[in-house]
């Protein structure tokens, strides 16, 4: 698999996150639950600095609760608090305001010690492409409030969108690009669909997909598609013609469609219908 970012497109990302960090007290950094590394910019650290963090870990809907659970630890820090929502029915969004506030809550002590204004806190939203970035602002707003895609040739000024009383989010999520150099994390991206299918050979992805969920999580796969047993043998190729022909996919002359079952595997591990995955652990990284 070959997908790269061109390193003009890095850089200018790069610059433009750096940019606006300068307005904003805190960063909320949205992560996919199931692939939290794989799904971080390898630079991310360095780009956001000592700056308080919110860690989303985003799609945790999607994701096994057990591996949650572990990643909170991992990701629990100093000026990191880390927290698992689903911005689709906004579960987790009021601990996202809760830690928001605990973060502040010092400097804005300090601020009224002195006699000061408190001001609202302001937060940049940043993440790779389709991590959820767009449905955690609206969900978090209350509306339809992030704005999507850039219009060419339109200079635009800064909107904040207020979700609370004490809370704003700068509507244009900062993108980063993910880590394409590693071959593992690519492919985790291309199964969980930050990858857009157009650009790689579905085929080829499920059959790296089957390989990966008959190792490491058989039970899910023979219970979603009736498979008695998952030989040691049996290649992915097998396999997918198995489920095809299970699932009716057949052209015709009896053949099984690989294509249309390979595009049907990908769309239901997509939403979950093959179960909670948590294609990595922390334990994976020690
Ligand atoms: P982005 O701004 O970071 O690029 O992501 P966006 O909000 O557009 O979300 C990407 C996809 O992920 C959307 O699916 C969205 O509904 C889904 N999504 C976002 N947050 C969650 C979540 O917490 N749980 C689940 N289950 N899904 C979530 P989509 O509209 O179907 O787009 P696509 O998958 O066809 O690209």
């Amino acid at each position: 698999m070959n997908i790269q970012w061109y390193p003009g497109h890095m850089a200018k990302a790069k610059r433009k996150i750096t940019e606006e960090l300068k307005l904003v007290d805190i960063v909320i950094e949205l992560l996919d639950a199931r692939i939290p590394l794989s799904s971080r910019n390898p630079e991310v650290d360095d780009i956001v600095g000592n700056k308080n963090r919110i860690i989303v870990l985003n799609k945790s809907d999607l994701a096994d609760p057990s591996a949650n659970k572990k990643w909170l630890d991992y990701f629990n820090r100093a000026n990191t608090r880390a927290i698992l929502v689903d911005s689709l029915k906004g579960s987790g969004l009021k601990d996202v305001l809760s830690a928001s506030r605990q973060l502040m809550k010092e400097k804005l002590d300090r601020l009224r010690s002195k006699g000061l204004l408190v001001k609202t806190t302001r937060a940049l939203i940043i993440g790779i492409p389709n991590v959820g970035k767009s449905t955690f602002i609206n969900k978090l707003a209350g509306r339809s409030a992030a704005r999507t895609g850039d219009r060419p040739g339109v200079t635009k000024a800064k909107q904040w969108i207020k979700v609370s009383p004490e809370l704003e989010l700068l509507d244009t999520p900062g993108i980063l690009w993910p880590k394409f150099e590693d071959k593992r994390a690519g492919m985790y991206l291309a199964f969980t669909g930050a990858i857009k299918d157009e650009i790689l050979d579905v085929n080829e992805l499920a059959l790296n997909l089957l390989q990966v969920l008959a190792e490491k999580f058989p039970e899910k796969l023979k219970k979603r598609y009736k498979l008695e047993d998952i030989p040691a043998a049996v290649t992915a190729d097998m396999l997918l013609e198995t489920i095809g022909r299970k699932r009716g996919c057949i052209i015709v002359g009896g053949e099984v469609d690989m294509q249309r079952t390979s595009a049907m595997l990908l769309d239901e591990f997509r939403g979950g219908k093959i179960g909670a995955i948590s294609l990595e652990t922390p334990d994976d990284f020690i």
